[in-house]
């Protein structure tokens, strides 16, 4: 793989920097996704993943990516270089994948969307590495070993940042938020299936403004 120039890192960087929490989302219902978007943001969230699990996924980057202002929406869950293409086209600002395939990586190479590929190993870390990644998503990160796990990883690792994701909440995000190697944390806690459900947009800004005062 020819690999993640340094414009395309500069981009995904800008836009994880933007909060420490990017939410993931799994949208049942197209319907709900601006006004889930809309109080995500409102709540200090601009960087939105939604993850590609549903039917209503890739309608629902294209209605956020037209109708939300000031949100920055991604694409996650992607596992093959058609959904990347697919994800691209809805409007999709970032791609994030739990792994990467080579038609995965042939497909982010040819597209000027950055890709976050998702690494849990030394090896896989450093396989993107050789490829130009220097930013990646540390998953399943609780699964995986935690914060202790990636804190081990920053030393002979170093020049590599992570946004750790699964089984992050409100409790552990601290312990990946203070490590040097940590840009941003992902989780799917600020926006619960029962408040999207009902509709409680203020429950989600609620949960999203506890999110961004976390420290980055
Ligand atoms: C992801 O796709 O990144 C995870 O499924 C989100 O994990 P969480 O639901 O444990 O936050």
């Amino acid at each position: 793989m020819a690999g993640q120039t340094e414009s395309k890192t500069e981009k995904l960087l800008s836009i994880l920097k933007l909060q420490p929490v990017v939410p993931v989302l799994i949208v049942d219902d197209v319907k709900s996704a601006v006004g889930l978007a809309r109080a995500l943001v409102a709540g200090g969230l601009r960087a939105i993943e939604i993850t590609m699990r549903t039917p209503a996924a890739l309608d629902a980057v294209k209605a956020v990516a037209a109708e939300v202002e000031g949100a920055n929406v991604g694409a996650g869950t992607i596992l093959n270089a058609r959904d990347f293409d697919a994800a691209v086209r809805a409007g999709s600002t970032f791609i994030v994948s739990p792994g990467v395939t080579p038609g995965i990586a042939a497909a982010a190479d040819a597209s000027d969307v950055p890709l976050l590929p998702g690494a849990a190993t030394a090896s896989e870390v450093m396989a993107l590495r050789e490829a130009g990644y220097s930013v990646m998503k540390f998953f399943p990160a609780e699964q995986a070993g935690g914060a202790p796990y990636l804190k081990a990883l920053s030393s002979p690792l170093a020049g590599t940042l992570f946004c750790p994701t699964g089984g992050v909440s409100l409790k552990n995000a601290n312990d990946y938020l203070s490590l040097p190697n940590v840009v941003c944390v992902g989780g799917s806690w600020v926006a619960p299936k029962e408040l999207v459900a009902a509709g409680d947009w203020a429950g989600i800004t609620k949960l999203a403004s506890e999110a961004a005062a976390l420290k980055a």
